[in-house]
């Protein structure tokens, strides 16, 4: 049950108060706990616990908007966001089987609080992934993923299907509908690599061990002890 403070807060701001995808839609409502979801349906992979839809909204084969709502469970002062598609009707709901084709680098969000907050995030121009062309009238599932700060995922899709650029019934991308909240911000992610693919092979426990009695900060401080290595 989302808190009604929350609820409070972000009435006057939500354009319709149960929307997570915000633009071009979503499968449905999927905020619930209950006895059916006791640990929260938007945790259910793919789609947050709602099979494929047949009211399908129309989105541009060159690409388009996507906004949505990230904050409406707790334990997200940042998360890492990942857009992803799929296509084809092999998946056990008739869906697509496989939501591994990413539309948009992963990206982190800082929200304002740990707590469940207001605000909306808008990428006014998600592509489709590298070589891929879609038709008219061809469908799709597009899936955002958003990791909490613990580490699990919470699932929420919208099925689509593709029309020309322009078409009237892709509805209308606009600055009430899709706008970054001012008391949202953004990060990059990136990785630095500690040790490369074989530098640790030779290694045994013992080994291991003893260098992290020398050093016993060592394997907490992976990108420093690279550095270390490296004036080794
Ligand atoms: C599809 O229908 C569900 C159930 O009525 C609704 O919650 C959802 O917003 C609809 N999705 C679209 C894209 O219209
Ligand atoms: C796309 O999905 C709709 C139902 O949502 C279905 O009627 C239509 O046949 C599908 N189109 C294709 C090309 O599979
Ligand atoms: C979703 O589809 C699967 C496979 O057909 C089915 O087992 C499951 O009960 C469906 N879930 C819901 C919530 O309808
Ligand atoms: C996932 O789907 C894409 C597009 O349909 C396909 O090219 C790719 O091989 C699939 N990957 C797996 C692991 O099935
Ligand atoms: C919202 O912020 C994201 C991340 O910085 C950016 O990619 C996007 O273009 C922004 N949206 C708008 C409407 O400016
Ligand atoms: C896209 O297509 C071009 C031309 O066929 C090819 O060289 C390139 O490797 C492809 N890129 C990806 C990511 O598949
Ligand atoms: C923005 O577009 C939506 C449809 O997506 C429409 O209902 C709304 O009236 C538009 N708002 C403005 C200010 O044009
Ligand atoms: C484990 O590493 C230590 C220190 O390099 C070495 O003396 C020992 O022989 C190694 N043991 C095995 C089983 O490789």
């Amino acid at each position: 049950m989302l808190p009604s403070l929350f609820l409070a807060t972000t009435a006057a701001t939500l354009a319709s108060a149960h929307t997570v995808i915000t633009y071009p839609g979503w499968r449905g409502n999927n905020l619930h706990t209950n006895e059916d979801w006791p640990y929260g349906m938007q945790w259910q992979y793919p789609c947050g616990g709602i099979n494929l839809t047949t009211n399908r909204t129309y989105w541009p084969t060159t690409g388009g908007a996507l906004a949505f709502q990230p904050g409406w469970f707790q334990g997200h002062q940042t998360a890492f966001l990942y857009v992803n598609i799929g296509v084809g009707t092999d998946g056990p709901d008739h869906g697509p089987l496989n939501m591994s084709n990413p539309m948009v680098a992963p990206f982190q969000l800082l929200g304002p609080s740990n707590g469940p907050y207001p605000g909306t995030v808008c990428l006014p121009q998600v592509s489709l992934p590298t070589n891929w062309t879609m038709n008219p009238g061809d469908n799709a599932t597009i899936q955002i993923v958003e990791i909490a700060m613990h580490g699990a995922a919470l699932f929420s899709c919208v099925d689509i299907t593709f029309a020309e650029p322009g078409d009237p019934r892709i509805p209308e991308v606009n600055e009430t509908n899709c706008y970054n909240s001012s008391d949202l911000g953004f990060a990059s992610i990136y990785t630095i690599t500690t040790h490369a693919i074989g530098d640790t092979a030779d290694q045994n426990v013992s080994a291991a061990s003893s260098l992290r009695a020398a050093a016993p900060w060592l394997g907490y401080l992976p990108v420093l002890a690279g550095a270390v290595w490296l004036l080794v």
